[in-house]
């Protein structure tokens, strides 16, 4: 159950959009920013507010790689795994990723720092392959690199 003043703030990010004509996107983007995630009660309270059926509030929160329906750690690293950086490597960033995180895909490290996710093209593709810590992209990945990367978060 979500707190009052929790709904106060979700009915201050819907009063920032509310000249937009559809903006549902932005608001559970600003919303994540604030929780990491997107609770079920915020999606429904969303929903109410916005008046959009409840499945489009969750199919939305649902379809973004970048939008979260459960809690994450305070980072979330993304590995590409479409084509171009399959076929260069990405496999091997997931198993170095897993082995140095000690998590599988989807989960999140025990320390509550790191979740560990797959997505599809991240747009760099030249530079494949390539994974996302939360806003940041890196490309032309190795073990090496993989390291030095997760170095500066840890
Ligand atoms: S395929 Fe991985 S960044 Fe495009």
């Amino acid at each position: 159950m979500i707190e009052l003043a929790v709904y106060k703030e979700i009915d201050e990010v819907m009063e920032k959009y509310r000249e937009e004509k559809t903006p549902l996107l932005s608001i559970l983007q600003e919303i994540q920013k604030k929780w990491r995630y997107l609770p079920g009660d915020v999606l429904e309270y969303v929903s109410q507010k916005l008046d959009i059926p409840s499945s489009t509030v969750w199919g939305v929160a649902t379809f973004y790689s970048f939008l979260e329906t459960k809690p994450v750690g305070e980072y979330v690293v993304r590995v590409c795994r479409s084509a171009p950086c399959h076929v260069n490597g990405s496999l091997d960033v997931l198993k170095t990723l897993q082995k140095e995180l000690g998590v599988k895909e989807g989960e999140t490290s025990r320390d509550g720092k790191f979740t560990l996710e797959t997505t599809s093209c991240l747009g760099v593709c030249g530079v494949a392959p390539a994974m996302m810590v939360n806003d940041v992209t890196y490309g032309n990945l190795s073990e090496d690199r993989i390291r030095e990367i997760l170095a500066l978060y840890r």
